[in-house]
């Protein structure tokens, strides 16, 4: 039997206190709706469905791609949401049902609950929990086959004391679902049509009713407001990281540091504490990233260390870089192999070939460096005339003195030294000495003035 999808993200999640929708926040970097959808995609369903309302089309414009968006108009209830999707599904096919904010659970969890039944039926993915307060509780008759789930605000004093919840994955066949849904009232404290309601129902009609726990309570909770939010984040924190150590990453301290995005990496590679890695990252071997760096969509090649408080973004490092602390790449940076780029130093859309050097206090922008350059302390690439950018083109083993101004567009040939405190306005051929600073003037007995009485 084919497996189609069916997402519920029409709530606006009212609990989350946003002008957003709840499944546009982020965990890891990530939408909230993107982490379940990619959930799902692991079990490749012929077709996945997005149930949608609040927001209108924000969220279809945010999460895009090739899915089937159908509109919720009136928000009457999970019950209700499903059958908005019901039609554009294949009549023969198994529907997995998730709700939409609870990003974690894994491909395998949803693989158990999708297995629990064959042609026929209707399941329930549950998950035993400390706190179920505000939960759907599992009902189950003396043989503990599932009857009922009953919402929190229906429960009576006694139902409430069930710890069994349902995470509000549910799946059946098309056939079962449609007829079952289809009987669903809305005669309940919240006036809306539930979803959960099937299963009661399905045991009224002789449909079998299967259920799977989730071995994993914590990757079926849900996320309904701030606090939740956090966790979520938290836990899927360590998880990844528990993974990439297991990959062998090297983490100084696994919960002192943040991944938004996919990483990369080779052997012997370590983060320190409060490392954040956005996008996609790629670190080679023996990469050494220091305390606070932030690396964004960016390359590292083998043997680079990375000091503290280093931000790279959409740049490439070669290989033997020694980068920070406090340096900045902004995006469009190519190093070569063995630069070394230090404190205060800001790059921006340069390149800079193997062996250069710019130790401290810089700002190169839209600039070209060759081999085996110095950059001395305090030089700056003047890029902007107020209106454009221009370009600083620096041939090899030039020797950039201290306090140095490049007023961009200009060439420097291979070879030239320019003397501290330089502004440079032309061209220069290769192997000349420049100098614009005034000649030093001595003055004796030189008297200061004196602050008046
Ligand atoms: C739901 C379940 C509850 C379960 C819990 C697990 C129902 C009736 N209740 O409760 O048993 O324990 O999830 O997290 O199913 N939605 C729509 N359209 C609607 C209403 C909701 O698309 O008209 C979507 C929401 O965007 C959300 C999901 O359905 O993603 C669940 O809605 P929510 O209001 O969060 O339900 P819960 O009260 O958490
Ligand atoms: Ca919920």
């Amino acid at each position: 039997m084919s497996l189609e999808v069916i997402i519920l993200a029409a709530g606006k999640g009212s609990r989350m206190h946003s002008h957003l929708p709840k499944v546009l926040h982020k965990v890891g970097g990530k939408e909230i709706l993107r982490h379940v959808i990619d959930n799902a995609s692991k079990l490749n369903p012929e077709k996945i469905h997005i149930v949608y309302g609040f927001g209108g089309n924000i969220v279809k414009d945010t999460i895009g791609g090739d899915y089937d968006y159908v509109m919720q108009k009136e928000l009457l209830g999970t019950g209700h949401a499903v059958l908005q999707a019901l039609p554009n599904c294949r009549h023969d096919s198994k529907i997995l049902i998730l709700v939409s904010d609870i990003p974690l659970i894994t491909g395998e969890t949803l693989n158990a609950l999708v297995n629990s039944f064959g042609e026929k039926g209707v399941a329930v993915l549950t998950s035993v929990v400390e706190h179920p307060s505000g939960l759907g509780r599992i009902k189950r008759d003396a043989s503990g086959k599932v009857t009922a789930i009953v919402e929190d605000k229906d429960c009576t004093p006694e139902e409430k004391l069930i710890n069994e919840i349902n995470t509000g994955v549910i799946a059946g066949d098309y056939e079962s679902l449609n007829e079952l849904l289809k009987q669903v009232k809305n005669n309940n404290s919240q006036g809306e049509y539930y979803l959960t309601d099937v299963i009661s129902l399905a045991c009224e009609k002789n449909i079998p009713v299967s259920s799977a726990v989730s071995a994993n309570s914590k990757e079926c909770e849900g996320i309904n407001n701030k606090i939740q939010l956090a966790e979520a984040e938290r836990y899927y924190q360590k998880r990844l990281a528990e993974k990439y150590m297991t990959d062998g990453l090297i983490l100084m301290d696994p919960s002192r540091v943040d991944f938004r995005g996919n990483l990369e990496f080779g052997a012997n590679t370590s983060l320190d504490v409060n490392v954040i890695i956005e996008g996609n990252v790629k670190l080679g071997n023996n990469v050494v990233i220091g305390a606070g760096c932030v690396l964004k969509n960016c390359t590292i090649a083998d043997d680079s260390v990375i000091s503290p408080y280093t931000v790279i973004e959409d740049s490439e490092i070669g290989k033997g870089a020694t980068l920070g602390p406090f340096a900045r790449f902004r995006p469009g940076c190519v190093l070569g192999e063995q630069v070394h780029v230090g404190n205060f130093v800001e790059v921006k859309k340069s390149k800079l070939a193997n062996g250069t050097k710019a130790g401290h206090l810089s700002y190169l922008g839209d600039s070209e460096i060759g081999e085996n350059v110095n950059i001395g302390a305090g030089t700056i690439t003047c890029n902007y005339d107020g209106a454009n950018k221009w370009k600083t083109v620096i041939g090899n083993n030039v020797f950039v003195g201290s306090d140095t101004q490049i007023v961009a567009p200009v060439t420097i040939g291979d070879n030239v030294t320019i003397g501290a405190g330089t502004t440079v306005t032309k061209n220069v051929e290769a192997d000349n000495l420049i100098i614009t600073r005034a000649p030093m003037r001595t003055i004796s007995g030189w008297k200061r003035p004196e602050k008046k009485k």
